[in-house]
């Protein structure tokens, strides 16, 4: 039977620090001498150390009037528990033990925890009550980099700036778990006091090196953070994407594949694709490793699609394919879109060009609307050619203006431009106006006369209000045109004449042509290029501008302070048809602005019979909504 005796503590003091050695010298002993060991075992929770462990005995703290049990490994060694349990029973005299070895015992304690405390991966500092550091470890001195000589009887703080063990010192109380910085290290530590008979006499903190960690962690979030924008991207994309590992398993299809394919996610990821399309190319570059661009497929569906396949390759290991595919039927669709658009491109650059193309000598001629700049960008052209010009248009909508732009954008500009109104000039008149006349030619034919086609030699001759000259002159004036000659009345030499001409009309010439009023062959040469000038109100969008342009022309005439014209006014102008055009519209500005007082112009100051439209008109409107 194992012999286990109850021993009773009778010592003042508890078993501490010398207590401790003198009970490890006498255990030492007893194990020597009776070839066993010895145990001791704490009644109030059955821990159990060994007789001889100088540090476990320390750390039991058994105080006076404790019970004890001491027992040993043999069932023979009675004598040895007896003996060890009277002398732990007894009162620990100084004299019944040998002095050195006591003191060797608690320096060789000393050292090894010592060594215990260097040997711990985590760092540790204490402090007395004085916060004054008595420990810094060897992993303190790692984490902080700073050396344990520096740091050992300096004040806490001095050393550490953010330390808080003198708060743990101040208030008893420990802090677990806190994140701090020591340098560039983040560190996590435990701060706990060290309290003997009530009295704070010291704290410890242990802490580790969390740098590494914080690291790691940071790099692992952004590693999930581009794995989730990668599956993100993967299905969200239009393109079909399958994945196989290395055994040719498919992994993944995205959800595009799925639509492509018009095969579900389940029915082909974990099957291998020698089961699902042993011919294919996905088969084939998992064998030959090599990647397959542009490879068009047609699928037992009748989807056309585009493929390009590749091995994944990672440090030169075969690690899977991944194919990407496009289904053809979008990419013609796109194709036919990119053709849609580039021929709007195309029509829209065209037109852009129409208005950039105008040569600067029209810029006299005021207005952005589609159907003036188209008039314009045709003049414009013809001023480049020395072809003759019929310019048509009603009374007032600027064929004088297109004309003269024409002459001064071609490279006749330095030379005359001549215009003739043949209206105003009686018939028999015309023709030595035209042509001039010799001296002696008719009575009144004092000298020589030079005519408007010699004068306008080299330059431009403007035959105005053409739809008026009577027949018999446009048979003559065909001939010139025709022969690119002429003679003077009552002359017999023909001059030569280098003219380019523009013709302007009002009038119907085609109607003209058919009732015989105007010649045929004449018509065609005029003919050549014809402008059509629109009228006012079909490009009522003109107006506010062609309105500014004349008040500025008009007040800097007359010297005027610029007057301004109300948003009504404006209103009103629209409304009203223009059959004089901007002829009749610069007009009735210049009435206005000479007529009224005030700064601003108001309804008030327009012609009676220009609201007279906008009024009938606003009427009509009225009745028509009222039914
Ligand atoms: N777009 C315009 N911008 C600025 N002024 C214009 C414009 N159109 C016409 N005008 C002005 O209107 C007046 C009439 O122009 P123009 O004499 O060229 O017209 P027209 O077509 O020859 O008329 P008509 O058939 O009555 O001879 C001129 O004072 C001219 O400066
Ligand atoms: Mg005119």
């Amino acid at each position: 039977m194992r012999k286990e005796i109850q021993v009773k503590i009778t010592y003042k003091k508890g078993i501490h620090t010398r207590v401790a050695a003198m009970i490890v010298q006498k255990c030492q002993d007893l194990m020597r001498k009776y070839q066993c060991k010895l145990f001791i075992k704490r009644d109030r929770d059955n821990s159990v150390i060994p007789g001889n462990s100088m540090l476990a005995l320390v750390s039991m703290k058994i105080v006076e009037g404790e019970t004890i049990h001491v027992f040993s490994d043999s069932d023979h060694t009675s004598e040895a528990v007896d003996e060890f349990s009277r002398f732990l029973g007894g009162a620990f005299l100084l004299e019944q033990c040998n002095l050195d070895e006591i003191d060797n015992i608690i320096q060789n304690n000393t050292l090894a925890s010592e060594k215990v405390f260097d040997s711990i991966v985590n760092g540790l500092i204490v402090v007395d009550h004085n916060n004054v550091i008595s420990v810094f470890n060897k992993a303190a001195e790692r984490i902080t980099g700073i050396g344990a000589k520096e740091a050992l009887g300096k004040e806490a703080n001095d050393i550490i700036d953010t330390s808080k063990l003198y708060e743990v010192l101040k208030t008893g109380r420990e802090q677990i778990a806190f994140k701090q910085k020591i340098g560039n290290s983040t560190i996590v530590t435990n701060r706990t006091p060290i309290i003997a008979d009530g009295k704070i006499i010291g704290a410890v903190a242990t802490f580790q090196d969390i740098s590494e960690l914080e690291n790691l962690s940071s790099e692992l979030r952004s590693v999930q953070d581009l794995q989730q924008r990668f599956q993100h991207i993967l299905e969200n994309v239009d393109d079909a994407i399958c994945m196989l590992d290395k055994h040719g398993t498919i992994t993944y299809v995205n959800p595009a594949h799925e639509r492509i394919m018009k095969i579900q996610q389940e029915e082909v990821v974990n099957k291998n694709i020698g089961e699902i399309s042993p011919a294919g190319i996905r088969m084939q570059v998992l064998k030959e490793k090599t990647p397959q661009f542009g490879r068009i497929i047609r699928k037992g569906n009748g989807t056309e699609i585009i493929a390009n396949v590749s091995p994944i390759i990672i440090d030169g290991e075969m690690n899977g394919v991944v194919s990407v595919s496009k289904e053809i039927t979008e990419i013609k669709r796109l194709a036919e879109k990119i053709e849609e658009l580039s021929a709007k491109t195309k029509y829209l650059q065209e037109e852009l060009s129409k208005k950039h193309e105008i040569n600067k000598s029209f810029d006299i001629i005021v207005g952005k609307s589609g159907v003036l700049l188209e008039a314009l960008a045709v003049a414009s052209k013809a001023s480049e050619t020395d072809a003759t010009v019929l310019i048509r248009g009603e009374s007032g909508t600027g064929k004088e203006l297109v004309a003269k732009g024409i002459h001064y954008a071609s490279n006749r500009k330095n030379k005359p431009f001549i215009r003739v109104n043949c209206s105003a000039i009686p018939h028999n008149l015309l023709e030595s106006e035209l042509f001039g006349y010799e001296k002696g030619a008719f009575t009144g034919a004092v000298k020589q006369k030079l005519g408007k086609f010699e004068l306008a030699d080299e330059g431009t001759i403007f035959l105005d209000e053409i739809g008026d000259m009577d027949k018999e002159m446009q048979a003559k004036l065909l001939r010139v045109l025709q022969e690119r000659e002429l003679e003077r009345v009552g002359g017999t030499k023909t001059i030569p004449i280098s003219v380019r001409v523009i013709a302007a009309t009002n009038r119907n010439l085609e109607e003209m042509v058919e009732q015989g009023a105007f010649r045929n062959d004449l018509y065609y040469r005029l003919n050549v290029i014809p402008v059509m000038l629109p009228p006012l109100r079909q490009r009522k969008g003109d107006i506010p501008i062609i309105v500014e342009h004349f008040i500025e022309k008009i007040c800097s005439k007359y010297g005027m302070q610029k007057k301004r014209i109300g948003k009504e006014v404006l209103s009103y102008m629209e409304a009203y048809g223009w059959p004089g055009n901007v002829r009749e519209l610069e007009n009735v500005i210049e009435r206005i602005l000479t007529l009224s007082r005030e700064e601003i112009i108001t309804v008030r100051d327009l012609p009676a019979y220009i609201g007279v439209d906008k009024e009938e008109k606003s009427f009509r409107e009225i009745m028509f909504v009222n039914g």
